[in-house]
């Protein structure tokens, strides 16, 4: 349990004065895709945020790296599902991918190639100049995923980050982001209510449980997903394996 770049021993947090996340271990290998799943309220954003050092557990610990994690830091990045908040509107495409290498201290003359490199990545190179309100969400989403890669982080922590967006604008970002996680070696938790896109992405499949005690921790289930890659959207989907595990995941999720 102990070698993994992200892991969880033993982790309770409480907050309001209710145990949020209970009992939880698990560790993320390098270059892992870990989706994570579970009926809402039940601490899947408490749990990235824990990863991301934005909220300390009142029990056990979050270790990056073997490290105690103790704050938020550059190596992780996080990307939220409403783009529309996460981007400043008066800032252009570029200048708001730049609001990272500004955090990180960057210098102003290394700025604008890396800016050009990560929207030539996520396929923006030809809007760094437009503002957040004249693109669809679907290519707001793709700032965001581009300000995060700007931060050349070794953890993305990914919280419904294709939740609000249509059915086809979907599908072609989660192709999009397995490439860049693959290209780049991302090791990635990604949170969705989607069956199906938490097994068309994952390496792996956490799905956690509401109202956890002691004796029943947070983590309810732990699956595999021994797709082959590149997965595609038809081909995965129609795969026995996908039907199997969507079948079992469905019916975990419907008995609690
Ligand atoms: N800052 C907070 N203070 C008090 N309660 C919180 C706080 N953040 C989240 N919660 C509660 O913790 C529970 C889990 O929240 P969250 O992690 O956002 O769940 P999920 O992402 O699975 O929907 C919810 O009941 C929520 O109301
Ligand atoms: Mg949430």
């Amino acid at each position: 349990m102990n070698n993994g770049i992200l892991t969880f021993e033993n982790v309770a947090i409480h907050m309001g004065g209710r145990e949020i996340l209970s009992s939880t271990s698990l560790s993320v290998q390098r270059g892992e895709f870990v989706c994570v799943i579970g009926p809402s309220g039940c601490g899947k954003t408490t749990l990235l945020r824990a990863a991301a050092g934005f909220v300390a557990p009142s029990g056990g610990a979050v270790r990056r790296n073997g490290e105690a994690i103790t704050g938020p830091s550059r190596e992780v990045a996080f990307v939220f599902q409403d783009y529309g908040r996460a981007l400043l509107p008066w800032r252009t495409v570029a200048a708001n991918v730049s609001l990272a290498l500004e955090a990180a201290k960057v210098p102003t003359a290394e700025r604008p190639a890396r800016i050009a490199r990560v929207l030539a990545t996520v396929g923006l190179a030809a809007h760094a100049d437009k503002f957040p309100a004249q693109l669809s969400g679907g290519m707001q989403q793709r700032v965001q995923i581009a300000r995060c890669l700007a931060q050349e982080p070794s953890l993305m922590m990914m919280d419904e980050p294709f939740g609000a967006l249509d059915a086809m604008t979907r599908e072609s970002l989660q192709d999009e982001l397995a490439r860049l996680v693959r290209e780049q070696g991302l090791t990635v938790m990604f949170v969705t209510h989607d069956l199906e896109e938490a097994l068309y992405l994952g390496d792996r499949v956490i799905a956690l449980r509401a109202n956890p005690t002691a004796d029943k921790p947070s983590l309810a289930a732990m699956i595999d997903v021994p797709l082959p890659y590149p997965r595609n959207q038809l081909t995965t989907k129609e795969h026995p394996e996908f039907l199997r595990l969507r079948r079992a995941l469905y019916q975990y999720l419907g008995h609690h």
